[in-house]
């Protein structure tokens, strides 16, 4: 019962320390430590068993500098397009110091967010068949085993979509690594080692979340 417990408290601190690290050190990934989060990736549970992922290990810097700068294309263009839509400003409403938003905005539509892409030493690409159709969950399995296998490991990765938001991105991803037309580029796994701890970003209250037998009663009834 205590090892259960264990086990337990153990999984909960992986979950629970994960965070998106997009500042590393220049040490490398081992072997090793790519076998085990290459393993954990393959044991993530997909719709029929279809098992549609496929991964690239990029560890050559100059394809990694190309990857970094089609990210920070692709979060400049994303962030823009929630500038132009006003959606940012919805998001920054209760922001009240000007002069930050005015930083934070400048940040985003920069595409520095998502840059740093180029500065991790591996860049795990994880595309998928595009002829599964619970591909986008599939892969999002494996990429969640990835993250926390790669905390529990004590080193550090980001979860990054803007290079592969765009399809026009997408294309110039899969002529750089030469990925095969029946497969969608969905992906890219910044991992390395931690420059230094993050801080966490704030989640909603459980009570906020969820609901009991239908939509009119909450689960929780005081903020947990
Ligand atoms: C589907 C998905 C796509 C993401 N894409 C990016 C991205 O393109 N660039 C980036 O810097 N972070 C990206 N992130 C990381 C999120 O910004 C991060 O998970 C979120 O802010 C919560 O912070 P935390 O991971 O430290 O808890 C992505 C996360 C998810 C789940």
């Amino acid at each position: 019962m205590s090892e259960q417990y264990d086990l337990v408290e153990a999984t909960m601190k992986v979950i629970q320390d994960r965070r998106s690290i997009r500042h590393y050190t220049d040490e490398p990934v081992s072997e090793e430590h790519l076998d085990l989060i290459l393993e954990a990736a393959r044991q993530a549970p997909s719709g029929e068993n279809a098992q549609p992922w496929r991964f690239i290990v990029v560890r050559d810097p100059d394809t990694r500098k190309q990857l970094g700068a089609i990210a920070g294309g692709g979060s400049g263009r994303r962030f823009t397009a929630e500038f132009v839509t006003e959606k940012m400003q919805e998001r920054f409403s209760s922001l009240e110091d000007e002069a930050k938003k005015k930083a934070i905005f400048e940040k985003l539509t920069s595409g520095r967010v998502s840059a740093f892409l180029a500065d991790a030493p591996v860049s795990l690409v994880v595309c998928g068949r595009k002829d599964v159709w619970d591909l986008p969950y599939d892969t999002s399995a494996a990429i969640e085993n990835i993250l926390l296998i790669v905390t529990a490991l004590g080193l550090g990765a980001c979860w990054v979509i803007a290079p592969c938001i765009d399809i026009r991105d997408e294309e110039r991803i899969k002529d750089l690594l030469g990925v095969p037309e029946e497969l969608k580029v969905i992906s890219i796994i910044a991992i390395g080692h931690p420059l230094r701890p993050h801080r966490p970003r704030p989640r909603l209250p459980l009570n906020e979340l969820v609901y009991s037998e239908s939509w009119d009663s909450p689960y929780y009834q005081e903020e947990s």
